[in-house]
């Protein structure tokens, strides 16, 4: 094939090369996508997590983001994620494997430095000069918060939240292992932030089923989100890992980062001055209807509660909330508010409604 045209003789090629409209292809937004146009191009130019960092290591793995195959894996240069196929024969390059710093696609052993660039062909006489246009399509990658987060547009539109608790070494640092969720990334992230479920999902946890008034809750504007505060004398029964009282005062603030990640500090003042329990619930929009969620903790104190006690416990509080988000219908989040009914407890949750909607998001809808 001469230089990107179609049905010349392989035998006739001096070297290979990409065409333009090949690689914006490659580029684009995937076929059967879920997602509107509109949504597709906003969500893209945020960073989103694709992975704890303990799950890349140098065999590569798939990941999909806004129903983007994506392959990610770790050379000596740092995380590489790129586009999950193959610009020879669309192969699926998380198929292949990687020799040093190079990634070998398992179909015909078309090799990828760290960088991108294709160096070698193997079914080329050796020696023959490799376009530089030839090169894995790959996204900007960071590796912040035990995650790995990349940008699909290239050019990302905020910076990555700021968690201080987790690289702070008074806190200890646990996670949940990532969970994949038949709900919508802004579902579940509105669950993460709605406070007037407690009563009823978590009746069984920290629920405190007296209390169900919700006091009027100031939400303030953040510019990358949101954040407020609340208050909640929170129920501790027998296999909680606060000890034995039978209810614990919780002062909570919420901090939002758009659009799918929200940190919750919960301070404990009788568990001391500072004493503090941090969960940062991180959605990655897999599809419109589908999710994998990363729960971060960080705690900075009762250092003596072992880390499966801690981990079993916010595990039981998340599958109380699992199945109830699940049925959800419609899976996507309602940014136009006629469609749900709204009291005033829905504050914070009607605040990230419109949050998304500023972002050109739902417009579709
Ligand atoms: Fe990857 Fe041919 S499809 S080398
Ligand atoms: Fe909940």
């Amino acid at each position: 094939m001469a230089e990107g045209r179609a049905g010349s003789p392989e035998a006739d090629v001096p070297g290979v090369r990409i065409s333009g409209a090949l690689r914006r292809a490659a580029r684009a937004m995937p076929r059967d996508c879920t997602f509107s146009g509109d949504d597709w191009r906003v969500l893209s130019r945020f960073w989103h997590p694709v992975a704890y960092c303990e799950e890349v290591t140098s065999q590569p793995v798939r990941a999909k983001l806004l129903d983007v195959d994506l392959v990610v894996y770790r050379t000596s240069a740092g995380v590489v994620v790129a586009r999950d196929i193959c610009l020879h024969r669309g192969a699926m390059l998380s198929l292949g494997h990687l020799e040093g710093d190079e990634l070998v696609c398992a179909y015909h052993g078309w090799r990828y430095g760290p960088a991108g660039a294709c160096t070698k062909i193997p079914s080329q006489p050796s020696g023959r000069r490799i376009s530089p246009g030839i090169r894995l399509l790959t996204c900007p990658a960071r590796e912040q918060h035990g995650l790995i987060w990349c940008c699909l547009a290239g050019e990302p539109t905020a910076d990555l939240p700021a968690w201080p608790e987790t690289s702070d070494p008074a806190f200890r640092q646990l996670h949940l292992a990532p969970q994949a969720w038949n709900t919508s990334a802004a579902r579940q992230v509105e669950n993460f932030l709605d406070v007037s479920h407690f009563a009823f999902v978590h009746r069984q946890t920290f629920g405190n089923a007296a209390s169900t008034e919700i006091p009027p809750i100031p939400v303030q504007p953040t510019g990358s989100g949101l954040r407020y505060g609340f208050s909640y004398q929170a129920a501790n029964p027998a296999g909680s890992p606060l000890g034995a009282a039978p209810a614990i005062g919780r002062e909570t603030s919420y901090e939002l980062t758009l659009p799918f990640a929200a940190k919750l500090t919960i301070a404990y003042p009788d568990k001391g001055p500072g004493a503090r329990h941090v969960l940062i619930d991180v959605a990655q929009p897999v599809s419109a209807k589908s999710m994998r969620l990363y729960l971060l903790i960080a705690r900075n104190f009762d250092p003596g509660v072992p880390a499966r006690d801690l981990l079993s416990w916010e595990e039981k509080i998340v599958s109380q909330d699992r199945p109830i988000v699940e049925s959800q219908r419609p899976e996507e989040l309602p940014l136009d508010l006629g469609q749900e009914l709204h009291v005033q407890a829905d504050s914070m949750t009607i605040a990230y409604r419109r949050e998304l909607a500023r972002l050109g998001l739902g417009c579709g809808q």
